[in-house]
């Protein structure tokens, strides 16, 4: 039984919930000075076991500017996971030093593993390809600021779709909303996984798949840009063929209408022509901006809220068949209980959603 407040997937909280956090950002973003002492006292651990710009200084900005202080490592060949320490150990610790902790991981469903043995709330900032679902807070206030509403949109992904954790999250949530229509932009090979597909499927909402922007720009009302990932690549020469796929350019934007926004995680690399940032519609930057606000409100929310008892793993255990994801936290950290939820015909692992067929 895990009694914090973890946000390891977007489904951790209700769709009122995520609104009730947005409406905080919001007010925060108003009037930042005010929340200055909300956290004062406590400690946030950043723990970042994989590269990261904005989702790292976005969150020690926010627990900062909220009057709390922060601990942590961004590159864990500085502590004691170079000596060999598994995550557990790791995490056992920090979580005992710290009121929040906020990981980042090269691992799928490491997060999962984490919020298992921590002794205090844990957020999820990436884990491997999986999902991120803070990014995806900072997406729905961008669309709430920008378009004013989070239903009724037509939404283009494009460029990596399977190993871009931010547009797993972000779909999911998505899906959640009334009336949302999904276009996936995306060369076969960089197709959005089916499990994600599935959520889509499941709330009853449309989706199509195109193989270039020219095709659905005109229809959109927001286009999320994203860069191939090319640390999730196992081949090199894979990610060559990949990488100049798409590019957003000025041109192309003449298609685009007037009030359509585009959306970018970043880091940028080469899928939006520099030219495009001088566009209105650009709106990427104030993107990055409305991060450190969400995430003041997120740290607010997790920090005073009751939390609700559950558990964390409520699948069967079957330690004698191994998830099949090379990426699965659960090759590594082998202490942890292999955890599967039974479709019948097939187990999906309970860490990283990898389907192994029966
Ligand atoms: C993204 C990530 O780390 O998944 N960046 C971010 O958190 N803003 C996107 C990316 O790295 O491409």
């Amino acid at each position: 039984m895990n009694n914090f407040n973890n946000l390891i997937d977007m489904d951790d909280y209700t769709v009122p919930q995520w609104n009730e956090i947005i409406e905080l950002a919001e007010k925060i973003k108003e009037n930042p000075e005010e929340y200055g002492e909300k956290c004062k006292g406590k400690i946030m651990a950043t723990l970042f076991y994989e590269p990261s710009t904005r989702t790292q200084m976005s969150f020690q900005a926010a627990m900062i500017r909220l009057g709390g202080n922060i601990i942590g490592f961004d590159n864990p060949s500085n502590s004691s996971v170079a000596k060999g320490e598994n995550l557990k150990d790791t995490i056992k610790i920090v979580s005992t030093y710290s009121d929040i902790l906020v990981m980042r991981h090269t691992q799928e469903g490491s997060a999962k593993a984490a919020a298992l043995v921590a002794d205090c709330h844990v957020i999820n900032a990436g884990d491997g390809g999986h999902l991120h679902p803070t990014q995806t807070l900072t997406d729905l206030l961008t669309l709430k600021c920008e378009l004013g509403r989070l239903d009724n949109l037509t939404v283009g992904l494009c460029g990596d779709l399977k190993y871009g954790r931010t547009v797993h999250s972000l779909v999911k949530a998505l899906s959640c909303y009334p009336n949302n229509k999904f276009v996936l932009i995306s060369t076969p090979d960089l197709a959005l996984p089916s499990y994600i597909k599935d959520v889509i499927r499941a709330h009853g909402l449309e989706f199509t798949e195109v193989k270039t922007i020219d095709e659905a720009i005109k229809e959109l009302d927001m286009l999320y840009m994203t860069r191939i990932q090319r640390e999730r690549f196992a081949d090199d020469s894979e990610y060559e063929r990949q990488k100049n796929v798409y590019c957003l350019t000025k041109a192309k934007m003449q298609y685009a209408r007037r009030d359509m926004i585009v959306m970018h995680p970043l880091p940028r690399v080469n899928e939006i022509e520099v030219a495009v940032d001088d566009d209105p519609r650009a709106a990427y930057f104030r993107q990055a901006n409305n991060g450190m606000y969400v995430r003041m409100a997120l740290i607010m929310y997790t920090m005073t809220r009751e939390p609700k008892i559950k558990p964390l793993l409520v699948g069967e255990i079957h330690n004698k068949v191994c998830c099949t994801n090379p990426k699965c936290v659960t090759q590594t950290e082998e202490y942890l209980p292999h955890s599967f939820i039974n479709r019948g015909d097939i187990l999906v692992c309970e860490y990283c959603d990898e389907r192994i067929l029966l």
